[in-house]
């Protein structure tokens, strides 16, 4: 196992190709301030030039809370221009999005605003079943500005997402489930031992195949279908150029498992 402590808000475990990404400001339910931000875009691009490390996973310090948003404090004496330049610098939650590896969000208590965002710019989300789930902005009279507009309703919808965020209730996990907000709920104390289960799936696949499949879903977000299926067909053509590929061939007519080298 290997540690690499970034700062004491965003610290980073890599074991057996999966790293864990933890933030760590428990005493204010890990609420987003401009040091975790900051944290962790650096995380991102470090394990991104890691060829150790396949998978990640993100999750919240302490029992209650995965995120509770951005950090509230910040926004007290923030003015309209202020925002407008922080978010024209990469913000958080578009490298979240741009990490070109599988990222798992373990959702492992309150996930509300800026972490909800966060949740939504990773790849898969699993949920404990004491997970709350919300886009409370309105609250505060502004708006989910971390993406949330966009990607909660490519996710669960234009109704469900209007529903969200018109009114911010906070959901239970069960319900996020029911929605799609989430694609998995489990016990709270099996929430990382699931979440480590799926990146170690994941993370014995094609390092290839993995990146060429992450690009190709990525797009469909963006991309008109026509264009989308042009990608996907320049995409598998990459995939084949693969050693993997050549592995993963040969071993399925040799009946054996394959060893994928990422190349
Ligand atoms: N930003 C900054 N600080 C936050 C925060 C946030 N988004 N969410 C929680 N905190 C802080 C609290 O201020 C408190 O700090 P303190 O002990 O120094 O007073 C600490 O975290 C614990 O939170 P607390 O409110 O006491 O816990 P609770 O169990 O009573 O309530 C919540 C939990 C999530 C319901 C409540 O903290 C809350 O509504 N947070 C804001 C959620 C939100 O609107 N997020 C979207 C932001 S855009």
């Amino acid at each position: 196992m290997r540690w690499t402590v970034t700062s004491d808000v965003v610290k980073t475990e890599i074991s057996d190709a999966i790293a864990t990404i933890t933030l760590n400001r428990p005493e204010k339910l890990n609420a987003l301030n401009q040091e975790v931000r900051r944290q962790l875009i650096a995380t991102f691009d470090r394990l991104a030039a890691d060829p150790e490390v396949r998978v990640a996973i993100v999750t919240g310090a302490g029992e209650k809370a995965f995120v509770a948003g951005a950090d509230i404090a910040e926004f007290d004496d923030r003015t309209a221009l202020d925002q407008f330049a922080a978010f024209r610098c990469e913000t958080v939650y578009s490298a979240t999005a741009a990490f070109s590896k599988p990222l798992i969000a373990a959702i492992n208590g309150i996930c509300l605003g800026g972490g909800c965002e966060l949740a939504l710019a990773c790849d898969i989300r699993i949920a404990s079943a004491s997970a709350r789930l919300g886009q409370p902005e309105v609250n505060l009279g502004i708006i989910p500005g971390g993406g949330g507009t966009q990607r909660l309703s490519r996710l669960v919808g234009v109704g469900q997402a209007f529903k969200l965020i018109y009114t911010g209730e906070i959901i239970s996990a069960d319900e996020a489930l029911r929605i799609g907000l989430v694609e998995e709920v489990v016990p709270p104390d099996q929430l990382m031992s699931r979440a480590r289960a799926l990146a170690t799936a994941i993370a014995t696949k094609s390092p290839v195949a993995i990146r060429l499949i992450k690009e190709a879903i990525q797009a469909s977000l963006e991309t008109p279908l026509s264009e989308g299926l042009r990608l996907e067909t320049s995409l598998i053509s990459l995939a084949f150029a693969s050693e993997d590929k050549r592995e993963g061939v040969r071993a399925f007519l040799e009946k054996r498992p394959p060893t994928f080298t990422g190349r």
